[in-house]
């Protein structure tokens, strides 16, 4: 792996909730490139993990910027649903990014598996992949992971996404409710970056 410090780096995303936690998670010292300038469209998640969706983003990033980059592919996995809507956690928005649709789709799925599920407590989990491509090929990608359970009521203006619907263990708020930094402690994009900070 490539062992001078990384000094800038184009985030891979066209996801400005996720941007912005990306951003914020790294060194302040260090030159952000992103889409916000770029405008560069995301490709297609063709692969069948996060593993593969992450690094498949950050080499295509880094192809079409001839720099560093750094992508992640993440999304929310609910047990009772067998671990979906997983890595297809955006596509459950629809194609407006929509996620008051996406938490309804997960609710009615939830009552369709069981329709006293709101007496019960239904474990859940954020997953998290980043990558970090170098435009020489090298490669580096970590995962990171949260485990909660399911609100049963949509809660919170903060974060982004499934953020108003999740409840991280051993917390009575859900991630919509908590302030980004109390969010940053402990999430999986956060766990995840923890793998790989030492490039930065
Ligand atoms: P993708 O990685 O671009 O395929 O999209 C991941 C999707 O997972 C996002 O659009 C969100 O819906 C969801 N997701 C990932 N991380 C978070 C998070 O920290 N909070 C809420 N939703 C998230």
């Amino acid at each position: 792996m490539p062992k001078k410090k990384i000094k800038e780096i184009f985030i891979g995303s066209n996801n400005k909730g996720k941007l912005k936690e990306i951003a914020d998670l790294l060194p302040k010292t260090l030159k952000i490139y992103s889409n916000l300038d770029f405008k560069i469209p995301s490709p297609k998640e063709t692969g069948a993990t996060f593993d593969e969706n992450s690094l498949l983003k950050a080499k295509y990033f880094s192809k079409k910027t001839n720099k560093i980059c750094m992508s992640d592919d993440s999304g929310i996995e609910i047990d009772i649903l067998n671990k979906a809507p997983g890595i297809y956690s955006a596509d459950w928005s629809g194609k407006k990014r929509n996620f008051n649709l996406a938490i309804k789709k997960v609710y009615k799925e939830i009552s369709k598996k069981d329709k006293n599920w709101k007496k019960r407590r239904l474990s859940a989990r954020f997953v998290c992949v980043l990558t970090i491509f170098w435009p020489n090929g090298q490669f580096v990608s970590k995962i990171g992971k949260i485990e909660g359970r399911i609100s049963n009521l949509k809660k919170g203006k903060n974060g982004f996404g499934y953020d108003p619907i999740f409840i991280p263990k051993g917390k009575r708020l859900t991630f919509g409710e908590m302030n980004p930094n109390e969010k940053y402690r402990i999430d999986h994009r956060s766990n995840a970056f923890k793998k790989i900070k030492k490039f930065f």
